[in-house]
């Protein structure tokens, strides 16, 4: 039994210290100020955490819909927060808002909402729907959306205008500049709290129909040698945008001058309030073919996401809006935006009953944050993402998800960004997920009858679900040390084997599965579970469960369980 060696040991030492939080940086443990920390965004070995108030945070968002940003919406936001158990709240503030006549700045709704958030003990993330959202200038004021003579449009290649305004444009980056800059100073003189705890710089940017402005300044500085800080960045030779990025040289372009546009704003943002800054992408789907123009072009797309890095150094993340509703696509966008030099946030993603399980799939890729849209009461249908109106049991859903970690959120980020996280969401093809954990390897499966296998049933048992009727399914586990694991879900199982390479010729069995509770700074032991509720794994209903899981193996050849006769 090699674990049993030091099991003692272990438990000692996880229990004296599952309560502590460990200082993460260096600036946490000298930080002696009355004022909290600076909310900061924090990677090592590949993994991200979000630091507020010098402590891991888990954003647990809700995000409302785009014309909520108004003191008459905000009980209904506040109510669709609390339903959703969500502690994060993502809101626009509009530069049409704040800058309706030029020069002329009005706060007044910053304030109400940050100081109702205060009340309510909720974080914000300001959307700063600026002169670009999907895309278009909509929520720019009248006076910069109307003078097309100073705020030039892109124009095609015919020589027309085009919806959107040019990101080359000087006078457009500067008026903006202007006013993002006096937000930022205002929420520096009145948040001393960091209730904002990061900002989103502009909505979707890109632009559809067209892959790039031909107007006369556009031309000439297209015809330019690509800026060698870009060039050198991406190990590419010098020369013109024609000749470095060949076929992709218009996306290329268009997709510099979106990141430096954005990336400057946030860059003079943070010279004022050093706030974590990301802005959020417009899919390119992850697999089929589209060509530029058909999607939010020159935006953070995945296939452009080096020149954003490059360019917009400023900008923490580069986030997926999910709308796409199969797992495959989901998990690949997924995969795609988290890098080691990208922390993943799902900015936005559908409310509809699809998408709360992939709240799983996505902690386990690391992601800071998770954020359903629209999950106010706007009685509005937004197609794609399934948000009709407000249909309370898919925010249930969405909220039960959000309830299994809510209270030990900070000490599940502290262990993901420290040990890891593995989630699994189902997926359409019901397939059971297999996690290597070290020495042991875990087996989650989305189809199966808490006492006993699906295979060991006759066909069509009464009484048997269908894994598809658990849409909401998906399970997490996060590693407290070698052989003790932490791990909560819902209609899933877990299974765990040992490592036949780590622990050749081994059995695992439970040493212990103790249901616990997040109370107080500690996990605090509800129960044991065993005997029918352990022998075929461990199975997640709806309940709320977090079990503390300590594995051991010992010597057998055969690891497989056969059907009781009794059964
Ligand atoms: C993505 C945008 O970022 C949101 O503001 C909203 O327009 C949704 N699409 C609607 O599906």
């Amino acid at each position: 039994m090699k674990h049993y060696h030091h099991f003692l040991l272990l438990a000692l030492s996880c229990f004296t210290c599952l309560g502590c939080s460990t200082p993460l940086t260096k600036s946490t443990e000298l930080h002696t100020s009355a004022e909290p920390p600076l909310p900061a965004l924090e990677t090592r070995n590949g993994r991200s955490v979000l630091l507020v108030d010098g402590k891991p945070f888990l954003m647990l968002c809700a995000q409302t819909n785009n014309s909520s940003n108004a003191p008459l919406a905000l009980p209904s936001v506040w109510q669709s927060v609390a339903s959703l158990k969500a502690n994060t709240l993502q809101i626009p503030i509009s530069w049409e808002q704040i800058e309706p006549t030029e020069n002329q700045f009005d706060f007044s709704f910053v304030d109400t909402l940050l100081q109702q958030a205060q009340e309510k003990n909720i974080r914000v993330v300001p959307l700063w729907f600026g002169a670009f959202k999907n895309t278009s200038p909509s929520f720019a004021p009248a006076w910069v959306k109307l003078d097309n003579a100073r705020f030039p449009r892109m124009v095609r290649q015919d020589g027309d205008n085009h919806y959107a305004l040019s990101p080359h444009s000087e006078a457009l980056f500067e008026a903006e500049l202007k006013a993002f800059k006096a937000f930022m100073k205002h929420l520096k003189k009145v948040d001393p709290q960091h209730r904002v705890i990061m900002v989103q710089v502009e909505n979707e940017v890109g632009v559809y129909g067209l892959v790039r402005d031909h107007s006369a300044m556009a031309n000439s500085a297209f015809s330019e040698i690509v800026p060698v800080s870009l060039t050198d960045k991406l190990g590419l030779p010098q020369g013109t945008w024609q000749s470095v990025f060949s076929n992709n040289a218009d996306e290329a372009f268009t997709a510099y001058a979106f990141a430096r546009y954005v990336g400057g704003l946030a860059e003079a943002g943070r010279e004022i309030l050093d706030l974590p800054m990301y802005t959020n992408a417009a899919l390119r789907h992850p697999t089929k073919a589209q060509q530029p123009g058909q999607y939010a072009s020159g935006g953070p797309t995945h296939n452009v996401l080096d020149i954003w890095k490059a360019a917009a150094p400023a900008l923490d993340m580069l986030s997926p809006d999910i709308y796409l509703a199969g797992s495959q696509d989901y998990k690949a966008v997924l995969d795609l935006y988290s890098r080691p030099d990208n922390p993943l946030f799902v900015s936005e993603t559908g409310a509809s009953a699809n998408f709360p399980r992939y709240f799983f799939e996505a902690l386990g890729k690391g992601a800071v944050g998770f954020s359903p849209f629209g999950i106010d009461d706007a009685d509005y249908k937004v197609m794609p993402s399934g948000v009709s109106g407000y249909k309370q049991d898919d925010i249930n859903a969405f909220a039960a998800n959000y309830a299994l970690i809510a209270d030990g959120s900070s000490e599940w980020a502290r262990l993901g960004f420290e040990n890891g996280i593995w989630g699994a969401a189902r997926g359409d093809d019901n397939k059971p997920r297999h996690f290597d954990l070290g020495d042991w390897h875990a087996k989650i499966s989305f189809d199966e009858w808490p006492f006993g296998y699906r295979a060991w049933l006759p066909a069509n048992s009464k009484g048997l679900k269908n894994a598809n009727e658990f849409n909401n399914a998906g399970l997490l586990i996060t590693k407290i040390n070698e052989t003790t694991f932490l791990a909560t879900g819902t209609n899933a199982r877990i299974e765990f084997s040992a490592d036949p390479k780590a622990l050749p010729g081994e059995k695992a069995i439970f040493v212990s599965v103790e249901e616990v509770k997040f109370q107080n700074g500690e996990w605090v032991f509800q129960r044991m579970w065993n005997g029918d509720q352990t022998d075929y794994g461990l199975n997640f209903t709806t309940l709320n469960k977090t079990f503390r899981i300590t594995l051991a193996s010992y010597p057998a050849k055969n690891d497989s369980r056969s059907k009781p006769k009794s059964y």
